[in-house]
């Protein structure tokens, strides 16, 4: 089904095939999940941030599934502090989050994968833009995956039989007031971002942040409305989230949905790729949403 509609949308057949392999990857981790301990693993990530088991677990299931599939030439997570080698001959890098939200897992709210797709081994002076697909899934009551091969973006739903077509071509046209404020302690220091806050509360728009990007983002989709952002400020300029693993991917679906995304001045899909840990400042959304947080947030 997943690889009969991606070659359909005129995926080569190894890009369709590699995205089957994920989805298999992303079928395991679902299962995973659900018997995993919420414990601490004991290590530290490349960005110093303490790892939960299931980063550790998602991150063990993700590389044996990129390492021994032939079409990939090197791949690299949020977890691993260097890029880890494919299969000589392989014509793709693949870029991902294994757990996107995990310090949410131990209290139950939904977390997911956020994967990147390039050709070629090689992303650094490249950008975003050069994704040939990409895709998250979301681990919530269900488990749903969100595809793009630059045809549009389309979610399946993981069922007894596989991966099963949910919703055809998702669109970015609504104007349903919702937003997700992210990094909101950013307000202490950036004057702008309360102004726009306050904004969005006298305009009586409806929150839906749950603090996982992947969930929150999602709910855009779904809806068709609304802004994710997760700005920097000044004790963090670059605010939180990761070009590679996280900004990449997500901006790439929403750009594929009629949306927008920015990091204050371009799209997040134009940034050159400067290094493996390198992050920004993220606006996703409708392109009326995205424009009104750039003209906001101008400090
Ligand atoms: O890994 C990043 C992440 O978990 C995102 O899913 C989320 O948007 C962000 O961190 C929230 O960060 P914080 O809780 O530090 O504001
Ligand atoms: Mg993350």
């Amino acid at each position: 089904m997943l690889f009969d509609f991606l070659q359909k949308q005129g995926a080569p057949q190894e890009l369709a095939e590699l995205i089957v392999e994920l989805g298999r990857a992303v079928e395991e981790i679902s299962g995973t999940i659900i018997h995993e301990s919420t414990g601490k693993a004991g290590t530290k990530n490349s960005f110093g941030e303490e790892q939960i088991a299931m980063d550790v677990e998602a991150d063990k299931i993700m590389a044996r599934y990129l390492s021994t599939n032939p079409y990939v030439a090197a791949y690299c997570s949020e977890e691993m502090d260097a890029i880890g080698k494919g299969t000589p001959g392989g014509i793709y890098s693949v870029f991902h989050d294994p757990i996107d939200g995990s310090s949410l897992f131990d209290v139950n709210f939904a977390v997911g994968t956020i994967i990147g797709i390039y050709e070629g081994a090689e992303v650094l002076g490249r950008t975003p833009r050069e994704q040939v697909a990409a895709l998250y899934a979301v681990y919530g009551p269900r488990t749903t995956l969100m595809v793009s091969v630059g045809q549009g973006v389309h979610e399946f739903l993981l069922t007894a039989e596989g991966w099963e077509l949910q919703e055809e071509a998702l669109e970015m046209k609504g104007d349903k007031k919702y937003f997700a404020p992210g990094n909101l302690r950013a307000t202490a220091e950036r004057p702008d971002y309360l102004e726009l806050v306050n904004w969005y509360i006298k305009e009586k728009y409806t929150l839906r942040y749950s603090g996982g990007m992947v969930p929150d983002v999602n709910h855009m989709f779904k809806k068709g409305s609304g802004v994710f952002i997760y700005p920097g400020m000044p004790s963090a300029p670059e605010g939180k989230l990761r070009i590679l693993y996280e900004c990449g991917p997500m901006a790439y679906l929403m750009e594929q949905a009629g949306g927008a995304s920015s990091n204050g001045e371009v799209s997040i899909l134009d940034v050159k790729i400067t290094g493996l840990t390198q992050r920004s400042p993220i606006y996703l959304g409708t392109p009326e949403e995205v424009k009104r947080v750039e003209s906001f947030l101008k400090q």
